[in-house]
């Protein structure tokens, strides 16, 4: 007589679209940055975002965007992070370790690519809080200083803590061997707070109508004949600075029509 054979629980399909974790770097209470392999066949335009997440309790995966924050020539993949309590994705993804995988669907698109932008001298990018991002892929991409002369990062967030991952990769890239001699001279970075005394104070909205950031780097007002902008924030943010730079007389483009400026949302808000 056999004994019926004990059915063995199927060990769980590897996802194909997983990569593993190879370093995580806590900025805040609420802000990290981890990097990951990068699939071979990955090729993005800096600037672009992929979906990104981990596997649900029920087998479906959560999945989010995420900007990529690293250059395209980069062999891994960096990310810049939130971390929302709450939050589906960001309450486990901030838990990450080294050997951790994660999953990465590598399909990337998006707005913020020198492609939407017709030739200009000078670009701007305008970043609230993590919407820093797609800026950490596109200030460290040697495309932006083949095409434009200046490049102005301005990145505002509430306390100076909150831009530290920005400072330490501006100063890292004005010192990198290979890109720091493309970039002296060229990349003007513009950081302010709004809730905590600092160097530097002030919304991005508020810099640029009043004059000021112009004054500050010694720098001719925008114009649409010379300037073009990239925008990355909340949904309030984004509208309010559109409105800056239609005043100045710049023009929204897209990848299927390039003009003088583009903007993406960081992160999607509550009722939006
Ligand atoms: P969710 O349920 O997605 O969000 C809960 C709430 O948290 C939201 O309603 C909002 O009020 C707030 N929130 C979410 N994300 C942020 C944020 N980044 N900053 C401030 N408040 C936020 N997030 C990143 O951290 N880094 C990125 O590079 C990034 N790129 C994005 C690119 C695009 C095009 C979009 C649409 C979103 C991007 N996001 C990014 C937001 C991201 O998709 C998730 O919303 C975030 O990871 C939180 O996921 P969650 O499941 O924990 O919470
Ligand atoms: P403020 O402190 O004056 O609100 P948040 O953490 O709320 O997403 O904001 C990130 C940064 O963006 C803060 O410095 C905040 O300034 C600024 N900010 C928020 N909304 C706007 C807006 N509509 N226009 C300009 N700056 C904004």
């Amino acid at each position: 007589m056999t004994a019926n054979p004990v059915a063995e629980p199927s060990p769980a399909k590897p996802d194909p679209n997983a990569q593993t974790v190879t370093s995580v770097r806590h900025w805040t209470d609420t802000l990290f940055s981890f990097r990951v392999t990068r699939p071979q066949s990955l090729r993005f335009r800096s600037g672009e975002f992929v979906m990104i997440g981990l596997p649900g309790d029920n087998g479906k995966p959560i999945m989010r965007a995420y900007s990529i924050a690293s250059p395209n020539w980069d062999e891994e993949l960096e990310f810049y992070s939130i971390k929302v309590p709450d939050g589906p994705l960001t309450s486990r993804l901030q838990n990450i370790q080294p050997g951790d995988q994660i999953i990465l669907r590598p399909k990337p698109v998006g707005t913020l690519v020198h492609d939407a932008l017709i030739p200009g001298k000078r670009v701007w990018f305008l970043a609230t809080g993590t919407g820093l991002a797609p800026f950490a892929s596109l200030m460290r991409d040697p495309e932006t200083y083949d095409k434009f002369d200046e490049v102005i990062m301005m990145h505002t967030c509430r306390t100076a803590e909150e831009l530290t991952y920005g400072r330490e990769l501006v100063e890292a890239l004005e010192a990198d061997e290979l890109i720091g001699e493309m970039v002296a001279g060229k990349l003007k970075y513009y950081p302010t707070t709004t809730r905590e005394p600092s160097e530097r104070m002030g919304r991005i909205t508020d810099n640029l109508t009043s004059g000021k950031v112009f004054e500050d780097l010694g720098l001719e007002p925008m114009n649409p004949a010379t300037d073009r902008a990239m925008v990355c924030g909340s949904l309030a943010f984004n509208q309010d600075v559109m409105k800056v730079l239609e005043g100045f007389g710049l023009n929204e483009g897209a990848n299927s029509e390039p003009r003088e400026y583009v903007v993406e949302k960081a992160f999607v808000g509550e009722g939006v």
